[in-house]
């Protein structure tokens, strides 16, 4: 049976009010319930500006976008964002309560949760993202990456059929990778839609399969992690860096056929361990 799409984007134009440029030109996606997606690309190619009409938050200027079939323009912000829980790029634009508890209850208080069982989740979700101690902190007293954890800890709480990170590794040491990935996955195996905005091309090496490629308002590539990470020309076109290992293996590969031979180097450290294990 054919899954449901999660999100369908249809000629989708966009411009700001204030600008005379199109920072979206004619995107078409689906994504499907379930999925692991990342969207890669260029600073400034339209990655934030496209995420943000998963929400609501903005309204395609032309085509539309659907969210488990509901039309964006025909629905608020506060009716998605139930379903669509999308954490910011920047945390300073969404932290704004006193402590770090207050901040996470904020969503389920809204929703009209009973006190008691918000408490008892938040808390659970801040332990999960390593910020219990610091529950009654003040969110701003916070160090960056904590900051961002905490606004990750605030959208997660509530439960969203679909998570939207806006680069949610920035700052974060290997440790909170490693916990992010874990995370992202547990929610997955509970039928969620998780979709990541990324600069960090190792990070969706290892851990993300699904990759979408953007670069000035139109999506470049679309496929595979291995494949589209791999492919020379739309790394360039997107200016990413292909993992430290590809580019090594595919350095190698390239001298190794000019010798006349072909040498299957694993490029991903995920086809490394397998290498090892068939070895
Ligand atoms: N509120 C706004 N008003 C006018 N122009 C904007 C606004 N927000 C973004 N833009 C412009 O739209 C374009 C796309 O911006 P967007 O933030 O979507 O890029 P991005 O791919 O998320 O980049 P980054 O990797 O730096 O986060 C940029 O040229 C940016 O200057
Ligand atoms: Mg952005």
């Amino acid at each position: 049976m054919p899954r449901r799409l999660a999100i369908e984007v249809k000629n989708l134009w966009f411009k700001y009010p204030e600008s005379e440029e199109w920072v979206l030109k004619d995107i078409n996606l689906e994504i499907e319930e379930g999925e692991i997606v990342a969207i890669m690309g260029e600073n400034g190619a339209g990655k934030t500006t496209l995420i943000k009409h998963f929400n609501g938050l903005l309204k395609p200027v032309k085509g539309y976008v659907k969210v488990f079939g509901l039309d964006t323009r025909e629905h608020t912000v506060a009716e998605l964002a139930r379903r669509v829980g999308l954490v910011f790029q920047n945390p300073d634009h969404q932290i704004f309560a006193s402590t770090v508890l207050e901040e996470t209850m904020f969503a389920l208080k809204n929703f009209g949760w009973d006190l008691k069982k918000a408490e008892e989740r938040a808390v659970k979700i801040l332990k999960e993202l390593g910020l219990y101690k610091y529950i009654h902190t003040s969110p701003f007293m916070l160090s960056g990456g904590e900051k961002k954890r905490l606004t990750i800890a605030s959208v997660l709480v509530y439960d969203p059929d679909i998570l939207v990170l806006d680069e949610p590794t920035v700052g974060q040491d290997y440790g909170q990778k490693r916990r992010f990935a874990e995370i992202i996955y547990r929610i997955n195996r509970e039928g969620k839609t998780v979709i990541v905005v990324t600069h960090d091309v190792e990070f969706v090496a290892d851990y993300i399969d699904h990759v979408i490629v953007m670069a000035k308002g139109k999506i470049v590539a679309e496929g595979n992690s291995t494949e589209v990470l791999c492919n020379d020309e739309v790394m360039k076109e997107a200016r990413l860096l292909m993992p430290q290992l590809g580019l090594a293996a595919l350095m190698l590969r390239k001298h190794v056929e000019f010798r006349g031979n072909f040498l299957r180097l694993p490029i991903f450290i995920k086809e490394v361990r397998r290498w090892l294990n068939d070895a």
